[in-house]
């Protein structure tokens, strides 16, 4: 999969992206904001332990964020199961340097029909923890909803947050 959007282009990982994804993921801002299977620090392992799962047999779509020639974030989707089936999950993250570019969003933009084009679902959801406003523009300015707020759904670094849901339905 190749997508270009207006700041960036989206495609498959590859092994060669290892060192510049352990370079661009190793920020304990980026961490903050993501599930503990984020790993901070971020190793040259843990990102070549990550192109391995992201390459290998998976139902999620993952996809690197390159710009200039560099992987510098990453953006995938969760395909959710049992009786959330026709639901999926968004998830992404960019490099500290290339914040506030509008990058996020022109991904976000192009991945939301892919998800739905790809998977048999209804309903593309993302949890974002309460202190990230950044994230939850991101959301809006892609014709998300803010649909529930889900008090003290988060133990981050020792930090109880509320978890907010933002969901498209296609
Ligand atoms: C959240 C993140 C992906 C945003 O990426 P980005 O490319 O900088 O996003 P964009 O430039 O497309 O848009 C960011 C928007 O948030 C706004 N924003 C940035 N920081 C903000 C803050 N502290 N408070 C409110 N709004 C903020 C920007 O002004 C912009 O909105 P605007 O276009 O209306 O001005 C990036 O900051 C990141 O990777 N953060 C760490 C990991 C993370 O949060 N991942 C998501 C987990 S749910």
């Amino acid at each position: 999969m190749h997508v270009i959007t207006p700041t960036s282009i989206l495609r498959h990982w590859t092994t060669d992206d290892a060192a510049s994804l352990a370079k661009h993921a190793d920020n304990p801002g980026v961490a903050a904001m993501m599930r503990d299977a984020f790993p901070s620090p971020y190793s040259l392992e843990d990102a070549q332990r990550f192109i391995r799962m992201a390459t290998g047999p998976t139902p999620n779509l993952f996809l690197a964020i390159e710009v200039n020639g560099e992987a510098v974030g990453g953006i995938g989707i969760h395909p959710l199961d049992d009786v959330k089936h026709r639901c999926a999950e968004i998830g992404y993250w960019l490099s500290e340097s290339f914040w506030r570019k509008g990058i996020m969003t022109d991904a976000v933009l192009s991945v939301v029909p892919v998800a739905f084009k790809r998977y048999n679902i209804v309903r593309l959801q993302a949890g974002i923890f309460s202190n990230n406003p950044a994230s939850m523009r991101v959301l809006e300015k892609c014709g998300f909803i803010r649909e529930a707020v889900h008090r003290n759904a988060i133990t981050k670094n020792g930090t109880l947050l509320d978890e907010v849901m933002y969901v498209h339905f296609g």
